[in-house]
């Protein structure tokens, strides 16, 4: 019998089509149903985004003003929810945080469902079920950094648009148009990347009939790995750790010596540098203009400059994000719950087409373990 040929990691692998989004690594671009994700961030809001990601088009004027008016009526938290939080560590990651929060709205949007065999819903329960999570999720991570930081949580305000919302629940005072072009630029970005890790998660999930909060709490666990998602709160660590510019190569003789790997650096399938980054660089470079904090801009581009012509590889978009979500002011454990708030459009738009023309995803695996023994020969007392 010929040996399986082991695609480790699943690396090339092309499991399944997708309308959703394209990544091309050779031209260094993606489409979100077609349209550059560069040109979406620099002309649309995350909202008419997650409308596009999930209708297939950009909203009308019309169909944008209704889609807004919905998602405004879902923002607030509800008692379940806050109390969950509440009784959970101080010192809790706020990964964990979030991923609790949405298995509690699942358990209760989800009760009365007797038979298992309902638990999928119906695309229409289903888009209804994405655009609540996507409402809820920015009080959800503002509610758990005021939290920590001892500050009594912020009441949504029906007056402002999702990105702007979202900065006034985490900080309490209305943001500078500035910082809020920026952060709705960084969740256009993170919506939405074909079949990554928690992508796919969230597909293998659905692939089982399972409903989607299931889908969403399994597509938060494999997010917050550092060799995914984890990695913008990494790059944080990583810039706190070097401090200056004038450190950095000091810094990374060492970090190369103990064979680390510099986070925010690489992709699996963009090898010649990432799409997204000169775009989220862009935004970057706006916040630090506006906070005038030029020393954090020569870190960066020396830790870049340093890495890149060492080792060849290039940034990917967590590597700008981090600084930028610091310089904005969220906490740095709290960065990959933003991205969470992001890529909820994207799972639940790969949920509900993995739904649409669903296939059980079971690959197979090839044993190397011990040969066939018997428990007779099980001996406890040796
Ligand atoms: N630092 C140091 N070495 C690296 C890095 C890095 N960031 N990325 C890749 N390499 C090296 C790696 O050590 C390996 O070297 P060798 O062949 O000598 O063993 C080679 O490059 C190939 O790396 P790999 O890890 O086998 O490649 P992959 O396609 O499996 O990895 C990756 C992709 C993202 C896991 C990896 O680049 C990595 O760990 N990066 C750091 C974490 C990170 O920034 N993750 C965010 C990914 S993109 C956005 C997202 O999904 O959130």
């Amino acid at each position: 019998m010929t040996e399986p040929d082991i695609k480790k990691g699943l690396a090339g692998v092309v499991v399944d089509t997708t309308a959703i989004s394209k990544v091309n690594p050779e031209t260094n671009s993606l489409l979100y149903r077609g349209y550059p994700v560069q040109e979406l961030a620099a002309t649309q809001s995350f909202e008419a985004v997650a409308y596009l990601l999930w209708h297939g088009e950009l909203p009308t004027r019309e169909e944008l003003a209704a889609f807004r008016l919905t998602e405004r009526q879902h923002r607030a938290l509800s008692p379940a929810v806050k109390d969950a939080i509440d009784r959970l560590p101080l010192d809790s990651h706020p990964m964990d945080e979030v991923r609790t929060a949405v298995s509690v709205i699942g358990a209760i949007e989800t009760a009365g469902i007797a038979n298992v065999l309902d638990a999928v819903g119906t695309p229409e329960q289903n888009q209804e079920r994405s655009l609540t999570l996507f409402a809820a999720l920015p009080a959800i991570v503002s509610y758990g950094q005021r939290r920590r930081r001892g500050l009594a949580p912020v009441e949504p305000r029906d007056d402002l648009d999702y990105a702007a919302n979202f900065l006034w629940l985490t900080f309490g005072e209305e943001p500078d148009p500035v910082v809020v072009d920026a952060f709705n630029r960084s969740m256009i970005l993170y919506a939405e990347h074909s079949f990554n890790a928690s992508t796919f998660t969230a597909r293998v999930i659905t692939s089982t009939l399972s409903d989607l909060y299931s889908a969403v709490v399994g597509a938060i666990g494999a997010l917050k790995g550092p060799l995914h998602g984890g990695a913008n709160e990494a790059v944080m660590h990583i810039f706190d750790e070097i401090g200056t510019a004038d450190q950095v190569e000091g810094w990374l003789d060492a970090a190369l010596a103990e064979k680390r790997k510099i986070m925010g650096f690489g992709h699996r399938v963009y090898k010649r540098g990432d799409s997204r980054v000169p775009t989220m660089k862009a935004a970057l470079d706006s916040l630090i203009a506006h906070y005038d904090r030029p020393e954090v801009g020569e870190l960066y581009d020396k830790l870049e400059s340093e890495f890149v012509g060492r080792k060849g590889i290039y940034p990917n978009l967590d590597y700008p994000s981090g600084p930028a979500y610091n310089l904005i002011g969220f906490d740095t454990l709290t960065f990959t719950p933003l991205f969470v708030a992001a890529r909820i459009t994207g799972w639940t738009a790969h949920i509900v087409e993995q739904q649409a023309s669903n296939a059980l995803i079971r690959p197979l695996s090839l044993y190397d373990g011990p040969d066939e023994r018997h428990i007779d020969e099980y001996e406890p007392d040796t």
